[in-house]
C-alpha cells in the first residue's frame, strides 16, 4: 500500500510501499506529485536504477529538462545527468559540488527555472554527505510583517555567477554562456499549485535587488539569507544507496555537506523538471 509519511520537521515526506515500476500510473503519480507540492521534498527509497528508468520515473513530476552544463549529461540518456561529488586525494572535488555546499535553489539563472530536481543515489560514501533542505514558505511566513511588506513586489537579478557567492561555478562553453544571460525574478513568489508565498532566494546566483543601491541591496539580501539559516526551517537527508529524493525548487533551498571520506565515491543521477515563470 502506497503511504505518504510526513517527516516530523520543517518539510518532507517519505513515500513508502511504492513499486517504482508502477509509479507512472496516473493515480499513483498524482498522489506522489501532490505529496511533493504539499511537503516540498519527497524521499522514495528503493534500489539504484539505470538512467533510462530514472528518466521514466521523472515523468511522474512533469517534463524532464536538460541541464545547462553539457559535460554532465549522461551520453545514453541526456535528460539524466551524472553528478560526481567524490572527494579526490588532494581534498578537491567537482566545482558544482563545491558551489552546492552553499544554500541555493537550482537553475534560478533561467527565466523559467526547473520546478523540481530529482537526485538518485547510485554510490554514496560510508558516512557524511547529507543534503539539507530549507522550507522557504516557512521562512517567508516567519518574517516580521514590516519586512514582508517591504519585500512583497520587489524584483531581483539572478545570474550564472555573482560576486556575492562564496565560490565560483563550473566554467561554461560559449554556447552555455549565450544561453544564460542575467534574468529578473520576484523576491517573493507564489507557489502555482498551492497559492502559498515563498521567499525566492538564491545566495549563489542572486546579485541585487532592482531599484536599490548596492549597499542597501546587499544588506537586505544578507538579512533575508540569515533568516533562512534558522534551523527550524531545515531538514537534513541522510542518504541510503538507491534513494530517490525530489525537491520543489519553487519553495525550498538546499545544500550538501562535504564532510565525507576522501576517495569514497559519491555519485548521483540528476533530473530537472521543467518549471514555469516565477510570479
Ligand atoms: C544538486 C545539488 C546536492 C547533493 O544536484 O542540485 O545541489 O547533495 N546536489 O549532491
Ligand atoms: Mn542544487
Amino acid at each position: 500500500m502506497l503511504n505518504v509519511v510526513p517527516l516530523n520537521g520543517a518539510l518532507g515526506a517519505r513515500i513508502e510501499g511504492l513499486d517504482r515500476a508502477r509509479a507512472n500510473e496516473p493515480e499513483i503519480a498524482g498522489t506522489i506529485s501532490r505529496a511533493l507540492a504539499k511537503h516540498l521534498l519527497v524521499v522514495i527509497p528503493g534500489e539504484p536504477m539505470a538512467p533510462a528508468e530514472t528518466r521514466r520515473l521523472a515523468e511522474v513530476f512533469g517534463t524532464p529538462q536538460r541541464q545547462l552544463l553539457r559535460y554532465k549529461r549522461s551520453g545514453e540518456v541526456p535528460d539524466v545527468s551524472i553528478m560526481v561529488s567524490t572527494l579526490k586525494a588532494d581534498g578537491s572535488t567537482d566545482k558544482t559540488a563545491i558551489r552546492a555546499e552553499d544554500w541555493h535553489t537550482d537553475d534560478s539563472y533561467f527565466a523559467t527555472p526547473a520546478k523540481a530536481t530529482l537526485l538518485h543515489a547510485i554510490e554514496i560514501p560510508s558516512h557524511g554527505g547529507s543534503t539539507w533542505f530549507c522550507n522557504m514558505h516557512s521562512v517567508y511566513e516567519s518574517l516580521p510583517e514590516a519586512m514582508r511588506k517591504r519585500i512583497d513586489g520587489l524584483r531581483a537579478i539572478h545570474g550564472y555567477d555573482t560576486p556575492r557567492a562564496r565560490n565560483r561555478p563550473s566554467a561554461r562553453t560559449p554556447q552555455e554562456i549565450a544561453e544564460t544571460p542575467d534574468v529578473e525574478h520576484p523576491l517573493v513568489r507564489t507557489h502555482p499549485e498551492t497559492g502559498r508565498k515563498a521567499l525566492y532566494l538564491n545566495p549563489n546566483r542572486l546579485d541585487r535587488i532592482v531599484g536599490l543601491e548596492r549597499a542597501e541591496s546587499d544588506a537586505l539580501l544578507d538579512e533575508l539569507a540569515d533568516a533562512a539559516r534558522q534551523p527550524q526551517h531545515h531538514h537534513g537527508h541522510t542518504w541510503t544507496k538507491g534513494d530517490l529524493v525530489v525537491w520543489d525548487n519553487r519553495a525550498t533551498m538546499h545544500r550538501v555537506v562535504i564532510d565525507y571520506p576522501v576517495g569514497e565515491n559519491r555519485i548521483m543521477q540528476r533530473v530537472l523538471i521543467e518549471g514555469d515563470r516565477p510570479y
